[in-house]
């Protein structure tokens, strides 16, 4: 082997060239294939130095400098990005315990709802946020950086988490402007996490977070064929994230498989001082070693898995997607689930017209005016600002065209009075008499669904989801499937999710570039 004699000899010099090259060349890493890479093998990658995190995160720039004039599910990139990278690297020559940390060296996306004190600005998508200062990280993101994780930028998202109107197209912010689905880019990308899942699809990005009040985790990983989990409302902390509701708000992942989903909640999954109530009460269900331990190959081994028809599966008889879910019934009857056909959840038009938006209106203005008047520094300090500062940007933030109508609801609330705890304990009824007593009465490790139609009924009992790909219609538009449960059945979900992705393997990556 001649080269090593030159490498010796030319030691020095030979190491700035492979530098040089290195930099200026992130893809001459030959053996490592980015595409569709995962947590795993991205660490055995760094394992055999095949690749560095350095060049992965140089690779995902130059991706996100290619493609997001497209698709635009980035706002911003991390000025530090390549700094941690490096000093990732630098851990892991020096340490070799770093690597027992999953997401150590690992990019992650961040929805622009969720604050970080660095350069990166925290806005929900609106000019209104933009130059604000957040006073610490959120919990989540502490989390993350502690797991060794690199930041690498903030996605696009549904402006607001998609609070302001409901006028306005899935997946647009004034920041970034329309958030394009990357297997048919006419398509609804869905939102509101939409960039974190356009990106996470399209291979802009290892790992990302969304965050959740109704759908907005679910529907965008159906879409964009990723996978989402939507934790049990408190699993994770939601501090210094820009709010919706605390009654229902929760951050999970969005990524392409559900072992990278998994390792993403095990970073970020526990107790935070700055939520105390909420990730106190859940704190019980985090499983002793995290869940890791549920990636089972055989997890659909003996899961009683309940079919809802009635309002659900029965809406696509006849279609594609109606006959792709048979297959995928008979696949999980094969890999030993016992499957609870034809049920139903009582009431479930109740549900959709229950007091959810009105609830959300009241809570939405409470929590909000309070982040904003606990930012360090901000030129909007209330709900009835952003209105006024929206009157007078009309063009940048598309007023017209979208308006803001729940905005001018929510600030027409006066807090959580009568009609507003009435419209929550309702919810709750229902909730406990629906899906609580179905699933209990049928033993059930989980609910199925197609798409995130359940979100509803997921979001007002504060219950977890999982949403993984199921397939792809006649024009190549992605679709998800849902397994939804009661609080703190994520370890049932997790081993469902991930025996389904294992057998049927539906995600290909989209066919972009
Ligand atoms: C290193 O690991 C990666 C990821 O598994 C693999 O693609 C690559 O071929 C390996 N390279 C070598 C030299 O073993
Ligand atoms: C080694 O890495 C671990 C985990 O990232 C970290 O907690 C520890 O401080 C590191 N030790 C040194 C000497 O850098
Ligand atoms: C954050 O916003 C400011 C404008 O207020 C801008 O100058 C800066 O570049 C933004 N940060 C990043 C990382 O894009
Ligand atoms: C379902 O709706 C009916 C009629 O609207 C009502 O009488 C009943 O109490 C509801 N059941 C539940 C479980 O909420």
């Amino acid at each position: 082997m001649p080269n090593f004699l030159y490498l010796h000899r030319f030691s020095f010099a030979f190491t700035v060239v492979l530098v040089i090259l290195s930099l200026s060349l992130p893809f001459s890493t030959h053996s490592f294939d980015f595409t569709e890479a995962t947590v795993d093998s991205t660490h055995e990658a760094f394992a055999n130095h095949s690749l560095t995190s350095l060049q992965l995160v140089q690779y995902y720039l130059s991706m996100i400098r290619n493609l997001n004039p497209l698709l635009r599910a980035v706002i911003e990139v991390n000025p530090d990005a390549l700094t941690q990278a490096a000093r990732a690297d630098l851990d892991r020559e020096r340490n070799s315990t770093s690597n027992n940390n999953r997401l150590h060296g690992i990019p992650v996306l961040l929805k622009d709802n969720i604050g970080t004190a660095d350069k990166l600005n925290t806005t929900a998508g609106s000019f209104a946020l933009l130059g604000s200062v957040v006073s610490r990280d959120s919990g989540v993101v502490k989390r993350l950086r502690e797991a060794g994780a690199v930041i690498l930028g903030k996605a696009s998202l549904s402006e607001w988490s998609y609070f302001r109107s409901d006028h306005a197209p899935s997946g647009w912010c004034a920041r970034a402007g329309q958030g394009k689905n990357p297997y048919v880019v006419s398509a609804d990308p869905c939102g509101s996490s939409s960039g974190s899942a356009i990106a996470v699809a399209a291979n802009l990005v290892t790992v990302t977070l969304g965050t959740e009040t109704d759908g907005s985790i679910l529907c965008p990983s159906a879409a964009n064929s990723v996978v989402g989990i939507k934790p049990t409302v408190g699993l994770t902390s939601r501090s210094g994230a820009i709010p919706i509701s605390p009654r229902q708000d929760t951050i999970g992942p969005i990524c392409r498989t559900v072992a990278d989903a998994v390792y993403v909640l095990d970073a970020i999954a526990g107790y935070d001082r700055y939520d105390a109530e909420a990730t106190g009460k859940a704190a019980k269900y985090i499983p002793q070693g995290g869940y890791m331990q549920f990636l089972k190959i055989d997890g659909l081994k003996g899961k009683r898995i309940g079919i809802l028809r009635k309002d659900f599966f029965d809406l696509l008889k006849n279609s594609l997607q109606g006959k792709v879910f048979e297959q995928h019934f008979s696949i999980m009857r094969k890999k030993g689930a016992i499957l609870i056909d034809n049920l139903e959840i009582p009431n479930v038009s109740a549900i959709y017209q229950s007091g959810e938006k009105l609830a959300l209106a009241a809570e939405f203005k409470v929590a909000l005016n309070e982040y904003l008047s606990k930012l360090s520094s901000s030129p909007v300090r209330s709900l009835s600002d952003v209105i006024s500062f929206n009157e007078k940007h009309k063009k940048e933030e598309k007023i017209k065209e979208y308006g803001q109508q729940l905005f001018v609801m929510s600030e027409s609330t006066n807090g959580i009075g009568t009609k507003e705890r009435d419209a929550i304990s309702d919810m709750a009824q229902l909730s406990s008499k629906g899906i609580e007593t179905l699933m209990r009465e049928k033993q059930l490790d989980t609910i199925v669904t197609p798409y995130s139609i359940v979100s509803p009924i997921l979001a007002i009992g504060g219950y977890p989801g999982i949403s993984v790909p199921a397939g792809y219609d006649e024009t190549g538009v992605p679709f998800g499937i849902c397994f939804g449960g009661l609080k703190g059945f994520e370890p049932k979900l997790i081993e469902i999710a991930y025996a389904f992705e294992q057998a049927t393997k539906v995600r290909k990556p989209p066919r972009l570039k």
